[in-house]
């Protein structure tokens, strides 16, 4: 994996024979990143709720494995079918919720638990069987988000879940580096997704222009998928071998 014998940008990027484990991978950001890392030559595996993800899976040319990350029965299923013989390469934990938070006041106990169960314990989990099937090395890639980095009214749940990520990633780039594992996150910004779509439509149903809004930052561009996709490859791939520990904010400027 090390670039001292290279400097092909072709090699550097290439992923062909790692075994990737991309969870949420059904749509969304997931989906985006499971197809650059296929079209890098990873082989990859997706693990979702959604039993219809199948579907994508299959066009991909990856696997799949029907998977709630927060059940350790069904994670650790998820791992060994994404693991060969020579363990895992490549882990995203991109499978999170976000589901409308509200007023501090009006946010239950109950709705705080679910939030860091998946957002965070889960993601710990997932590092959990990563690392001890990254024999050879490897790259985990986090998903975080802009939310963790300013404040927001109503989304603070979310928010300290992110900063949670942002904190497992820096501790464990630290612990799991000695492995050879390195750990990064990504911080998007708003990205169009079925997700954003759907806890967006109420405000549609009032009026609020979406591609507006989602293209309301200083580069003017509708985030998309593939804009956090691309991102993940250079984590994943050995052009970031040297990067660990990071939070790689891509969110056309909203937050500079
Ligand atoms: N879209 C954004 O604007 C945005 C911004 C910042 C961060 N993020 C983060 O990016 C990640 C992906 O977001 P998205 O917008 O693509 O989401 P999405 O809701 O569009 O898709 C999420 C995918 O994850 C799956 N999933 C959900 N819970 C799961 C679970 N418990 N186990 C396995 N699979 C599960 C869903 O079935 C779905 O396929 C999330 O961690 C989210 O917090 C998104």
């Amino acid at each position: 994996m090390s670039s001292e014998t290279t400097n092909s940008l072709h090699d550097l990027i290439d992923l062909t024979g790692r075994r990737a484990l991309v969870t949420g991978g059904g749509k969304g950001i997931g989906a985006a990143i499971a197809t650059r890392l296929a079209e890098a030559g990873a082989l990859v595996t997706i693990a979702d709720l959604d039993p219809d993800a199948a579907r994508f899976a299959e066009q991909l040319g990856a696997s799949f494995a029907v998977c709630d990350i927060a059940e350790a029965d069904q994670l650790a299923a998820a791992f060994d079918a994404a693991s060969g013989d020579d363990g895992l390469d490549i882990l995203v934990n991109n499978a999170g919720i976000f589901p409308t938070t509200g007023p501090i006041a009006d946010v239950s106990d109950e709705f705080v638990h679910r939030m860091l169960d998946i957002n965070v314990r889960a993601q710990f989990s997932a590092t959990r069987e990563a690392a001890a099937r990254m024999t050879g090395g490897g790259a985990i890639v986090n998903l975080a988000s802009i939310a963790a980095l300013g404040g927001g009214a109503n989304i603070s749940a979310y928010s300290a879940s992110k900063a949670g990520v942002i904190a497992l990633t820096r501790a464990s780039a630290h612990e799991l580096g000695r492995q050879g594992i390195r750990v990064n996150a990504i911080a998007p910004g708003i990205i169009d997704t079925p997700g954003v779509q759907d806890q967006m439509a109420p405000l549609k149903a009032g009026g609020l222009d979406i591609d507006a809004r989602i293209a309301a930052n200083p580069v003017g561009l509708r985030g998309l998928p593939d804009h956090i996709a691309r991102g993940a490859l250079f984590l994943a791939s050995d052009l970031a071998e040297f990067v660990s520990g990071q939070v790689l904010v891509i969110d056309g400027g909203s937050t500079a």
